[in-house]
């Protein structure tokens, strides 16, 4: 099997031939999937990540997450004791509420936004490098998700949002690694 770090650049320079228009569209196409399934449109509360360098789009979402009344909560990468983890915030305000934080990523203000209850999200929207046809996910490789996704509530539905180009058949496995409740895609749901 393809090893973690080779399917990481693999994405990673598919992703940067996208053209913006194509990211964009996409990302409606996948938004319109995502918050037609049952436990999205049940949610109150809903987390999202922040994209970057042509990740899905989630803005799309957040909007419906704001105009549907579910709270919006947003993963802020804390590294107080060493060890990097997410820490979940609410945010009230799509723009005023967050500002860069690592590598340039929209992260919540911890001056204007509110900590955030792991056990209170029903809804996880997960970030990913490649995925597989068994819901599997690859990472950026610091483990920060995997370790997140362990620590919430064992009714939070794990939604992983990908480009079709993100799939494979199979992406290497860890004992560590998290599947996902659903994989959309701009073509289908998994
Ligand atoms: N639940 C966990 N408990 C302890 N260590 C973990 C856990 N999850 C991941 N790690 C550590 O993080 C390292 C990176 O994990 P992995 O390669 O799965 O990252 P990833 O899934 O690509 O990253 P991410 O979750 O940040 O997107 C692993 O070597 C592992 O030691
Ligand atoms: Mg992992």
């Amino acid at each position: 099997m393809i090893t973690k770090e080779l399917l990481r650049e693999e994405v990673a320079s598919r992703r940067k031939s996208e053209n913006r228009q194509s990211v964009e569209s996409k990302s409606i196409e996948i938004t319109s999937r995502v918050i037609n399934l049952l436990p999205f449109i049940k949610a109150k509360s809903v987390m999202c990540y922040m994209d970057f360098k042509n990740e899905v789009i989630t803005r799309y979402i957040i909007h419906h997450c704001f105009e549907h009344g579910k709270r919006v909560v947003l993963p802020l990468v804390d590294k107080t004791d060493g060890l990097k983890r997410i820490v979940p915030y609410e945010i009230m305000d799509e723009k005023r509420d967050v500002a860069p934080g690592m590598l340039g990523i929209l992260e919540p203000r911890k001056d204007r936004a509110k900590s955030f209850n792991r056990e209170e999200i029903d809804v996880v929207i997960v970030p990913g490098v490649a995925f597989d046809l068994c819901k599997n996910r690859l990472g950026y490789g610091a483990g920060l998700y995997d370790r997140f996704l362990s620590s919430v509530n064992n009714n939070c539905t794990k939604i992983g949002i990908a480009f079709e180009f993100q799939i494979y058949d199979a992406v290497p496995l860890e004992e560590h690694d998290i599947p996902l409740d659903f994989l959309v895609t701009e073509e289908r749901i998994i």
